[in-house]
């Protein structure tokens, strides 16, 4: 359907590639949806170009910034307050219903079937499912909506600073009003349930939609060695399940990567993607010596911010292990 979109928001570069990522599993997976990119002006030159090759179309909007500090700082994440920009979404009103999507998100399979529910649809926050989560969500564009949004900002605020705190605010009976406005978790799986509910992860996550990529480590934080197809670099935080990592690298190297090649020429360009064998023995050294570095506290600590050592202490293979043993 021509006015139905899929929308997302990318304010710099390193969120541009998240969103060609999302884009391309969109459109792999035979979406009939338009596809719209929302962008802010500091996303380069190149990078505007591949986006305008994978999307339909793309905006560019003022960066709102909640500069809520306070609220911020307590979730450990002062670089959410520009997430308000998120709220532009409202205004694509050429559209009669759209599905917002972060760009640390990745498609698994077709989704088309979310433009049969109603706004404000969206899945439970991992941590807090009384709210939802605001990665993936349906909502109908209303210049109406729009500017009660932006009233509500102007006299709530938002308790976590970014645009889920508004959101939950705003559509405040989400979760009691009507359950189908309740996206199963697997159209938003957010890497932190692997961690706080391994077995229902072994049990359902098989049947995942979209996986999340929630937290302060993005898989565009990572390097991915070429000729080993493992993901190398700042493994110590990464927050997700390797196996879908490995899925958002195979598509970004395969894809995106030659796309930006082409746009950027002779300029330099930083793709993660690296060619060395021995990629992946050093850091198992490296993160062998990591382990001994960090300690319980921090371990906790790292932990409830959704940051687990995913490739070393706290890998699947190792909780697999610790709960089979204190099952038998
Ligand atoms: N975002 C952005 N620039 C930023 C931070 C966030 O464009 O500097 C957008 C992007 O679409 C991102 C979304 O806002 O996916 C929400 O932020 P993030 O995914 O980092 O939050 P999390 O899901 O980790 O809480
Ligand atoms: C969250 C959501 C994200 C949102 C952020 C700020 O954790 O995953 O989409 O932008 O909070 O409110
Ligand atoms: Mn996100």
């Amino acid at each position: 359907m021509a006015d139905q979109a899929f929308v997302t928001l990318a304010t710099n570069d390193n969120y541009a590639k998240g969103a060609m990522v999302l884009g391309k599993s969109l459109r792999n997976h035979n979406t009939s949806k338009k596809l719209v990119a929302l962008i802010g002006p500091q996303v380069s030159e190149p990078c505007q170009s591949v986006l305008k090759s994978i999307f339909d179309e793309v905006r560019v909007v003022d960066v709102l910034d909640s500069g809520d500090t306070a609220h911020l700082s307590m979730m450990k994440r002062p670089d959410l307050g520009v997430t308000f920009t998120k709220l532009h979404c409202w205004t694509l009103t050429h559209y009669s219903k759209c599905v917002f999507m972060d760009a640390d998100t990745l498609v698994l399979s077709n989704i088309d079937e979310l433009f049969d529910r109603e706004e404000l649809s969206a899945a439970p926050d991992p941590g807090w499912p009384d709210c939802f989560n605001s990665g993936v969500f349906v909502f109908r564009p209303s210049v109406e909506t729009y500017g009660k949004l932006l009233q509500y900002c102007t006299e709530h605020g938002s308790f976590d600073g970014g645009d889920q705190g508004v959101l939950n605010g705003f559509f405040g009976d989400w979760a009691t009003a009507d359950i189908s406005k309740h996206l199963p978790f697997i159209y938003n799986l957010s890497s932190i349930a692997i961690y706080t509910y391994l077995p229902a992860f072994k049990q359902y996550g098989g049947n995942a939609k979209v996986v999340h990529f929630l937290g302060k480590t993005k898989p565009w934080s990572c390097t991915f060695d070429a000729k080993s197809k493992q993901v190398v670099g700042s493994v110590h935080e990464a927050t997700t399940h390797p196996s879908f990592l490995k899925d958002w690298w195979i598509l970004y190297s395969s894809t995106v990567v030659p796309m930006l090649q082409e746009q950027y020429g002779d300029k330099p360009f930083h793709s993660g993607v690296v060619e060395h064998e021995e990629s992946s023995s050093s850091h198992s050294h490296a993160v062998q010596s990591q382990q001994f570095q960090v300690s319980s506290e921090e371990r906790k600590q790292k932990w409830e911010q959704g940051q687990a050592d995913y490739m070393g202490m706290d890998s699947f293979d190792n909780i697999k292990r610790k709960l089979d043993n204190f099952l038998k």
